[in-house]
Order: structure tokens, then C-alpha cells, then sequence
């Protein structure tokens, strides 16, 4: 439990809204210890769980260890450098291919031409059910000789170079690899098929301190946005998750808890199939079951409290007087040309953080396909609501029909299955493509010709379903929604299109949309540019995690100040309009934060 939670809890009342929000607020506090308080021997076993290479096929153990897919054999084959837990180069990086454009034309369209097209290109892009996303991981290691076939021919037109780990071998190799899309283009009877992809890769954090981060709470994060909202120029916010809870971790912010990543890390990276996590599947092996569980909740709670209890990163000035000089004189101009709003110094009680655990929009050269999550909304009572209802849907988010999320991001569906029937049994309409498009302008789709546009612009989602909600509820449609203003006569005119109706069914009943009336809430959507939008890094350790941003794409710290973009393009210029032994004592401060 957090201490601003318990604090809160000395005052009666505050403490029966506490009791009616304790389930949905619960994620905040996942590692129930504090880093500092974990036992040696806990420790011990979760650094040898963390080192373990795991093997793949042990049919003594009743799984399959690696499964068919993994990036690599251990968490410490990535991260490990300036120290176990550290982080990882470029030949490390985590892969994925996401899809640009596709148009397909010859022919009637369907969701199966659609589909047929797209598997072709690569197998993946298609699940068991039938539905087609845009983004898709690719594991470095395993797979059956089919999958490497078509691993290899992706890989071939990036025109980069990769080392034997799967990554690219360095900063430059990431930056040519982002140069230089994946074109594909194949005839399928009388269809004309063409797709333009790109590679996303993620470079490995270093986990120091991640303990720390792991405790820092909601309303610090949410104080920290609010400051920010004064500001001119920046505008951070904290990821919403599907469950409510606020992010802290991973480049785009999107997994809440220190557990939860592991957990996450597990699966994603290692192949290991864990309780809640399935470990990624080889698409040309559809039929393949993992016997068992690789790796069990207990397990992955020792290797959490493992990483939680590394140290946190520390501050070493240089020796020699001068450079000291310099390296303080850096951190002033650090904080006076804006570069500490977003690299917050001290965070609760991460000190010498240097982050504010927000997303930023970091402009168009920073895109990535597996989105942040995804959206402001800001919920809103239009009659009298019970207290209780209102907490309990502040801290759910409402979700829309994403197929799938990791920590890199989200997978957007663009085109099949996904069919919603809500609670009263009325069918919502089909999602037929990606959310991050605004439908018409991005999307046409003509009996004879379908054209997927990755859009400049990220812009409004259309429609939301509750996910992981406590209670039943249902988003109406454009249809029941102008019922619930004809019927009930409460409804809230919108003029942005922007606004969602959203009734609490809790009590269900038949008649909901006539008798309910006090629950309405209007939920608001602000789009945001959820593609660009990154976590900033914490700058603590930062000299010994070379190479920078978000893909590794930056060797050395100028560099990677040099790409700031978006939000940070002022403080950016303000930067290169430093004299030169100004910018260099930024470095040299920058050069004081290292790995513990
Ligand atoms: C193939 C390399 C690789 C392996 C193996 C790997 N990781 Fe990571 N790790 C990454 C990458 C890449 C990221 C950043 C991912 C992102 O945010 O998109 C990351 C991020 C993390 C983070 C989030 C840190 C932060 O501050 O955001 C945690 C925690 C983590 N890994 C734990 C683990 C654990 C535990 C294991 C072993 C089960 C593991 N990792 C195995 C590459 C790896
Ligand atoms: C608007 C918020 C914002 C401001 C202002 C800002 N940064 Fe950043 N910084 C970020 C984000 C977000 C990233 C990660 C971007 C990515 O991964 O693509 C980042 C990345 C970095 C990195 C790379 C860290 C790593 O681990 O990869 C360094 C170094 C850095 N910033 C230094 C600075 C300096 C110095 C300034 C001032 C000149 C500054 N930043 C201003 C948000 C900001």
C-alpha cells in the first residue's frame, strides 16, 4: 500500500470512499515491499532466475522453456550493461514490423481478400481468428524453417546491418533501418497486392532503481501533469491502462508495475509462458500447444523483488576541479532552458531520477506503430451520480477494441472479427480498421479496392468498449445514444464528435436506457499524437546506457539531444544555441549520472 494512500486513510470519510475504490486502485501497489526491505535470500533466487539461461524442450518439466519464439535465453543477455540489470546496445534491441499502407485492388473486397493478401506478406499479420492487425513482434531466435524464411526476406529489405544477438549491430545500423521501408508487392489471382511496412525496434532500459519508480504513486504522477499544464511548450501525461491504473514503465509508459513487466518481459522476450501471459506464437505453426506454464507467479515475483531491489543509480562528479565546475554549471543551465520539466529531478522518493514518467509528443521522426495508450478522456456526471459510481469509473478506462496489447504497445485491428454485443444483446457495428485512422479520410474501402493509409496525423478513436471492468457496463452507439437523449432527455448536445455516452448497468435492468438516467456520464476523448509520444527516460545512470532514445538510434548524448523534437524543440534550440562550453557542460552533468 502506498503511504499517500495510508495517510489518506486517517480521515473517516475519506476512508469509506477508500473501501469502495480499494479493488480498482489496488495495481498501485503491487509489490507489496519496500525495495530496501526485500530478503537477502529473496534476492538470491531472483538474481539466479533473472542470470538463468533457460533451455528450450524440457519434457521432464512438462513445457517447453524457450517455446518456439524468444529474443534471447536470459533477462541478463539484455540487460547487463554497466552491471547485471543493466541495459542493452543495439544488438539487443527488441524488433517489430508494422504496416505503413496496403491497397489491394483487382477484385471484390473482403475481410477474407484482406486477410489472404496480407498473409502472404507475412503469416503473422493474421490470428487464429481471423483478424488482421497492424503491428507484429519479431522474435530474433527460433521459429520453424518457414518463419526464418520469412524473418530473412523481411530483414532483407531493411537494408541494415544485424549481428548475431538479432538486433542491428549499432546506432547507425538502427538509423539505416528506419531509413528504409519494407516493400512488398505480389499479384494473388487477379489481385494487385502492395504494402509498405517498417521495422520498430525497442533498445533495452537499464533497470537500476526500478524499485523506486515502481512506488511512485498516481497522484504524484498526476500532480506532475498538472504542473506541466502552465507550460507553453509542454504537455506531459501519464499513460491511462486498459485497467485504470497509470503507467510508469516501458518507452512508451505502458505497464503500471515492476510485475507487471516482468511478468510481461518474460513472455515477450524470453518465450516463457507464464499464468496471465502467453508466450508468442509461431504463425506457421498455428496448431502448437505449450504442454505447461514455463515459469510460475511465485517465480516471477522473486524476479521482480529482485529487480526492484537493485541499486538505484548514482551521481559521480569528475576529480578534477574544473570538469567539476563545468559538470554544476551544466546541471543549472540543465534546469534553466527547460530540459528539467520534462526530466524531472527528484520524483517522490526517486532522487536523482531526472524524469517525470510521462508521455510526450516527441514529434514525426519519433513514430512507431505499436501506439502509447492511447487517449485523454475526462469523465463527466450529467445528472446527480452516486459518489460511488463516479470513483469506480474514474479509475476504469474505457477501451477500445485493441486485439492485443504488450508492452511495446497496442495492436490495432484493421480489418475482421471484431464484433461487439453489448449487454441489452444489440449488435455495435464492426471495427474494420485501425483506430489510429479517423476512418473515411485514411481508409477507403470501394466493393473493388481496399487502401489502408497510415495517417500524418494520429487522430480520434470512434468507439469504446469497457475492458476488465468491475461491474457490467456498455458504450452506446451513435444509434441508442440519440435514444438516451430522445427517452431520457438528459443527453448533453456535442459538437466535437468527440463525446461517448456510457451507462452504468450495475443494477441491471431491461429498461436501462429509460430508468438510469442519474448514471449517465459523459466521457470526453481527446485524441493525442499517441505514435509519437514517449516516456522520458530517466537520466539516472545515463552515461553507462549508451545508445539513446527510444531505438537505440542516438550513439552519444549530443546526439541524442540533437533529435529531440515535438514538445522539446524549443528546449532543444535553446540548447544548440548555447555557446559550445555551455552545451558541453550539459554533457559533463550528463556524464555525472552512472550506473550504481
Ligand atoms: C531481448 C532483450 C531483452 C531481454 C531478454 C529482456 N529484456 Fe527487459 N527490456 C528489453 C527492452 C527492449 C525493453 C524496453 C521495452 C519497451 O519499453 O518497449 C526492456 C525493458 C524492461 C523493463 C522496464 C524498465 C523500465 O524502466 O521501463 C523491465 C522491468 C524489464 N525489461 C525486465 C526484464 C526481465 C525481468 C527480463 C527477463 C524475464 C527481461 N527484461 C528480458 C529487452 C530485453
Ligand atoms: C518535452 C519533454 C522533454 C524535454 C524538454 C527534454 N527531454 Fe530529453 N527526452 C524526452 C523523451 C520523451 C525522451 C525519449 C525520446 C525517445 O526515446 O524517442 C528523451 C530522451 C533524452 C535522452 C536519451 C536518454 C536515453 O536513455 O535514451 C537524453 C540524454 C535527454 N533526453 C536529455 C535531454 C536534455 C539535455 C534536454 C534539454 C536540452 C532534454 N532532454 C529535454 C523528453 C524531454
Amino acid at each position: 500500500m502506498t503511504r499517500s494512500l495510508l495517510k489518506q486513510l486517517k480521515s473517516p470519510t475519506i476512508f469509506a470512499i477508500f473501501v469502495l475504490l480499494v479493488t480498482s486502485m489496488s495495481n498501485e501497489c503491487v509489490l507489496a515491499v519496500e525495495p530496501n526491505t526485500i530478503d537477502p535470500q529473496t534476492i538470491q533466487q531472483g538474481r539466479a532466475l533473472f542470470e538463468r539461461e533457460w533451455q528450450s524442450r524440457n519434457p521432464n518439466l512438462g513445457n517447453d522453456g524457450l517455446g518456439p519464439l524468444h529474443n534471447a535465453k536470459s533477462c541478463a543477455a539484455c540487460h547487463h550493461q554497466g552491471g547485471l540489470g543493466g541495459s542493452g546496445d543495439a544488438r539487443f534491441n527488441a524488433k517489430s514490423i508494422g504496416i505503413e499502407k496496403m491497397q489491394i485492388s483487382g477484385g471484390p473486397i473482403n475481410d477474407n481478400v484482406i486477410a489472404t493478401s496480407i498473409r502472404g506478406f507475412h503469416p503473422g499479420f493474421v490470428d487464429s481468428m481471423g483478424t488482421v492487425v497492424n503491428t507484429l513482434a519479431i522474435s530474433h531466435h527460433g521459429g520453424t524453417p518457414v518463419y526464418r524464411s520469412y524473418r530473412d526476406s523481411l530483414m532483407k529489405n531493411v537494408t541494415a546491418e544485424f549481428s548475431e544477438a538479432g538486433g542491428p549491430t549499432n546506432a547507425a545500423e538502427v538509423r539505416r533501418a528506419n531509413a528504409n521501408p519494407i516493400v512488398y508487392t505480389a499479384k494473388s489471382g487477379n489481385y494487385d497486392i502492395s504494402i509498405r511496412a517498417r521495422m520498430f525496434q525497442r533498445n533495452t532500459t537499464p533497470l537500476f532503481g526500478s524499485g523506486l519508480i515502481d512506488q511512485v504513486t498516481n497522484k504524484e504522477l498526476k500532480a506532475l501533469a498538472k504542473q506541466q499544464e502552465k507550460h507553453p511548450e509542454i504537455s506531459g501525461r501519464p499513460a491511462t491502462l486498459p485497467d485504470g491504473s497509470l503507467g510508469r514503465f516501458g518507452w512508451r509508459g505502458n505497464v503500471s508495475s515492476l510485475l507487471d513487466f516482468c511478468d510481461q518481459a518474460c513472455a515477450a522476450e524470453v518465450g516463457l509462458e507464464t499464468e496471465r501471459k502467453p508466450q508468442p506464437e509461431d504463425p506457421t505453426l498455428p496448431a502448437y500447444k505449450n504442454p505447461d506454464k514455463d515459469i510460475s507467479d511465485d517465480q516471477i515475483k522473486t524476479m521482480a523483488a529482485f529487480v526492484a531491489a537493485l541499486p538505484a543509480p548514482i551521481r559521480k562528479l569528475p576529480e578534477d576541479s574544473e570538469a567539476r565546475q563545468a559538470a554544476r554549471h551544466g546541471e543549472q543551465l540543465f534546469a534553466s532552458i527547460g530540459c528539467a520539466i520534462c526530466h524531472v529531478p527528484n520524483v517522490g522518493d526517486a532522487q536523482g531520477l531526472y524524469s517525470d514518467l510521462l508521455l510526450h509528443d516527441m514529434g514525426y521522426e519519433s513514430i512507431d506503430l505499436n501506439p502509447a495508450d492511447p487517449y485523454i478522456y475526462k469523465v463527466l456526471a450529467l445528472t446527480k451520480v452516486e459518489r460511488s459510481v463516479i470513483s469506480s469509473l474514474e479509475t476504469t478506462t474505457i477501451y477500445e477494441d485493441a486485439v492485443s496489447s504488450t508492452y511495446y504497445g497496442r495492436t490495432s485491428v484493421m480489418s475482421g472479427t471484431s464484433k461487439v454485443t453489448n449487454v441489452t444483446g444489440r449488435g455495435l457495428e464492426s471495427v474494420d480498421f485501425s483506430p489510429v485512422t479517423r476512418g473515411e479520410s485514411n481508409i477507403r474501402c470501394s466493393p473493388f479496392s481496399y487502401s489502408f493509409d497510415f495517417p500524418q496525423q494520429p487522430n480520434t478513436i470512434r468507439r469504446f468498449i469497457p475492458t476488465g471492468s468491475r461491474t457490467t457496463r456498455k458504450v452506446e452507439n451513435e444509434n441508442s445514444r440519440a435514444r438516451v437523449k430522445n427517452e431520457a432527455g438528459t443527453g448533453i448536445r456535442t459538437a466535437s464528435g468527440n463525446d461517448f455516452y456510457y451507462t452504468d448497468t450495475t443494477k441491471a435492468r431491461k429498461d436501462v436506457f429509460l430508468t438510469r438516467q442519474t448514471n449517465y456520464l459523459r466521457i470526453h476523448i481527446e485524441p493525442t499524437n499517441y505514435m509519437q509520444e514517449w516516456r522520458t527516460p530517466p537520466l539516472w545512470g545515463v552515461k553507462d546506457s549508451a545508445p539513446y532514445m527510444h531505438d537505440g538510434r542516438a550513439d552519444t548524448l549530443l546526439e541524442a539531444v540533437s533529435m529531440h523534437d515535438g514538445e522539446s524543440a524549443g528546449t532543444r534550440d535553446r540548447f544548440l544555441n548555447l555557446s559550445h562550453s555551455d552545451r558541453s557542460a550539459i554533457i559533463k552533468f550528463m556524464e555525472t549520472l552512472v550506473a550504481p
